[in-house]
């Protein structure tokens, strides 16, 4: 929830003390009360927090700012998971708390419509309940700092009335009216479509809306009107009936939902979306220049692409430094395929698993839209978005390891080679298995930290259920003109 004060931008307006900008007025409701903010109200979202980092895959070397990032929560979240982190906050008393929490996060007070940073520095923006209907400008901001191909992670109120725990927020509807009118507004995005639609209309591609568990859970009635108490909308509450009436009135309300030896509990639905920035058009291919003579090799590897594809890869540019390495990595992939026995459709279940979890789009396009032809865009879409219901347990068993040996390949068990044995493989054909998916990694390693971007031409050739389920990696290069190479 956020505050009346954070109506669109005005240059200025006056207030008991001078004049503050409309952007900094949030301090007054979210701030005034910030230790009860930080430690009654904010941990609350803890659940919220965790799932969407999780969605987000924040992790070590994660370059993540958090907009509207109030006490900071969030943000030391994301930097115990080994992120690199900042957050913004028009609430200078909660972006204080925010500092004593994370002493190394880039810390700053200021208006999220114009963030503070330069353009394409982050890989992750995160914004929880911060974003709202009546402040779609900061979508653009938001769409500036992140880097191509980078997700934005937010989430707004959903289908309140009917959470089982909506009574909680009825202090909020004590406001005057125009106040909880202003709320309703901003509380817009959750509705089915609109969110979506906002951020499609600011340039974001592969929106998708995420569940989100939400659950307050206070000891008791009294440390629950305390926490309704600190926040905005419950300010907006208070400057109408006063805050001895807000405090008895909201303690009287949760009285009504206590339980004998357990804490007050109230669920509340919540929305995520998940969205990525898209890569810029008439970019570069990679990060490398492409060789200013093509070798031997590499002319030969542009008429292979030209011929089987009608176009020459991103991923084929940038190898043309060294052909000959590429041809040594498919050689031993061809080997090992001979001796694990893999089928098309198998080596498509193995790219696409292994893919999705390292978080590379490219070769999880090419490669949906191959499994795709292969099994069928259910089954491709399914092993890429992690659902292998539509597999027979010996591709269970190839999907699952893949997975294991892609995410860690230190934290594999014994026991986990065992259903490829169940499934028929030997021991020489698991290790051809485990070697054909590292070696699909090592490929994607290069590619990705090179910034060897998805061809346009995936956008058109992969099914539609594929591209919507690749959220993750780099943005596949917008669809070029007809005449374009
Ligand atoms: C619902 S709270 C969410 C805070 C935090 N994300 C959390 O999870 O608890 C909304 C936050 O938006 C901040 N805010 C409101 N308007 C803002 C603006 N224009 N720029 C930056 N922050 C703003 C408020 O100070 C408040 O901390």
């Amino acid at each position: 929830m956020t505050t009346r004060a954070e109506l669109p931008a005005q240059p200025g307006m006056t207030v008991p003390g001078g004049t503050v900008p409309q952007w900094k007025l949030p301090d007054e409701g979210w701030g005034r009360k910030a230790a009860d903010a930080a430690t009654l109200h904010e941990p609350q979202n803890i659940r919220e927090y965790v799932t969407m980092h999780q969605h987000l895959k924040v992790g070590g070397g994660t370059r993540l700012l958090d907009v509207a990032c109030g006490a900071g929560l969030a943000v030391e979240l994301a930097t115990a998971r080994g992120a690199t982190t900042a957050g913004i906050d028009a609430s200078a008393r909660l972006v204080a708390v925010a500092r004593d929490r994370s002493s190394g996060a880039d810390l700053r007070v200021g208006d999220m419509r114009a963030l503070p940073w330069a353009d394409g520095v982050f890989d992750v923006v995160t914004s929880f309940r911060g974003i709202w209907g009546t402040t779609p400008e900061v979508l653009d901001e938001v769409r500036r700092v992140l880097r191509p191909g980078g997700l934005l992670g937010m989430t707004v109120w959903g289908h309140v009335k009917a959470s089982p725990g909506a009574w909680a927020l009825r202090p909020f509807l004590w406001a005057d009216a125009s106040q909880v009118t202003h709320q309703a507004a901003m509380n817009s995005l959750g509705k089915p479509g609109v969110g979506e639609r906002l951020l499609t209309a600011h340039g974001f591609e592969a929106v998708r809306r995420v569940d989100v568990p939400f659950v307050w859970e206070f000891a008791d009635p009294e440390s629950y009107a305390r926490a309704m108490a600190c926040t905005g909308p419950g300010y907006e509450a208070i400057q109408t009936i006063g805050e001895q009436r807000f405090l008895h009135d909201a303690a009287q309300l949760a009285a009504e939902h206590a339980r004998d030896g357990l804490p007050l509990r109230a669920e509340i639905n919540l929305v995520g979306f998940i969205a990525r920035a898209p890569a810029p058009s008439g970019g570069a291919s990679s990060f490398l220049a492409e060789p200013a003579q093509l070798s031997a090799g590499a002319s030969a590897a542009y008429a292979d692409d030209k011929g089987e594809l009608g176009y020459v890869m991103n991923a084929t540019r940038l190898w043309a430094h060294d052909t000959e390495a590429m041809e040594l990595l498919f050689k031993a992939l061809g080997h090992v395929t001979r001796t694990a026995g893999l089928s098309v459709r198998d080596r498509g279940i193995l790219v696409t698993a292994a893919t999705s979890t390292l978080g590379d789009s490219y070769c999880s396009l090419a490669w949906g839209a191959k499994l795709a032809a292969a099994a069928s865009t259910q089954v491709s879409a399914g092993v890429l978005a992690g659902d292998d219901s539509l597999l027979d347990a010996r591709e269970r068993a190839l999907a699952g390891w893949a997975r294991r040996v892609a995410a860690d390949p230190n934290a594999t068990i014994a026991p986990d080679v065992q259903p490829l044995r169940e499934a028929g493989y030997d021991e020489a054909q698991i290790l051809a298995i485990t070697a054909y998916v590292a070696l699909r990694v090592a490929f994607s390693t290069v590619n990705d930290a090179l910034g060897a971007v998805p061809d346009w031409q995936l956008r058109t050739s992969a099914p539609e259920a594929v591209l919507e389920a690749v959220t993750f990696g780099r943005a596949p290069a917008p669809v070029a003109a007809p005449d374009s190479p």
